[in-house]
């Protein structure tokens, strides 16, 4: 399987996630991948939409299938995709990765991921946002001082796309170790002060599972298996 081949590219869709999801449905080979210059109903992880301004982000999904236990960390896999396919487009760049998949750089979202899979049907659709020529005035207002876009080398989605598919084929298809040791050397969240619904703490890292390790204000080690953490500033 190598992504990138069928490619589907809409001038306009609702979400690619969503029309991937129909085609995986449909029977669409492993590989496949769906890009649009604009989407109307961009999805975002816990239940949040995500926007751009049409022909500036990439906005892409791509059908892992077959999905099987080669994948359990695809979520960690996929946003070390992103961060090598960024830093090929722009050389200028570091990109860091804030739990499990946010692709940060100097703090600053660049780029966000949502994996929607079906293990018992043996696929997933990875859905990938990536700012890449959207300037600072044009994010909305709550997301200015917090997001970020590759301004300078101004790729065209297309072409990120094709950067983008030869990342994820090496990391969705990459050892386990191997991914655990270039996530951990990402990791944008270790030794900062975070909170979550359930309290806060100090980060320390990831288990091999993917899990996010934090020790508590009061000593105790806790771990996060999903969810939303933030940084205390
Ligand atoms: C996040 O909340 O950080 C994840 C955002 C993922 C957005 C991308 S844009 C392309 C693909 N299609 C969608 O509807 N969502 C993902």
């Amino acid at each position: 399987m190598s992504f990138g081949a069928p490619h589907r590219h809409y001038r306009v869709a609702d979400s690619t996630n969503a029309r991937a999801r129909e085609l995986v449905e449909a029977g669409a080979p492993g590989g496949t991948v769906v890009t649009a210059d604009e989407q109307t109903a961009g999805r975002g992880r816990q239940g949040r939409t995500w926007t751009a301004p049409p022909g500036k982000a990439l906005l892409y999904s791509a059908v892992l299938r077959p999905l099987d236990e080669r994948h359990l960390l695809l979520p960690l896999a996929v946003p070390l995709a992103v961060c090598e396919a960024a830093e090929e487009l722009e050389p200028e760049i570091e990109c860091q990765i804030k739990w499990p998949n946010d692709v940060w750089i100097d703090g600053r979202k660049l780029a966000g991921v949502l994996i929607e899979a079906k293990p018992q049907d043996g696929w997933a659709v990875i859905g990938v946002g990536l700012n890449l020529s959207i300037a600072p005035d044009e994010f909305p207002p709550d997301l200015r001082e917090t997001a970020v876009s590759i301004l300078s080398a101004l790729p065209t989605p297309l072409a990120a796309a094709s950067v983008l598919n030869r990342h994820l084929n090496r990391w969705v298809e990459a050892d386990r170790t191997d991914v655990l040791a270039a996530w951990r050397s990402r990791d944008a969240l270790r030794g900062r002060e975070i909170s979550w619904d359930g309290g806060n703490g100090v980060a320390d890292g990831i288990e091999d599972s993917g899990d996010l390790v934090i020790v508590a204000a009061g000593g105790d080690r806790v771990v996060l298996g999903a969810g939303e953490i933030h940084l205390r500033l």
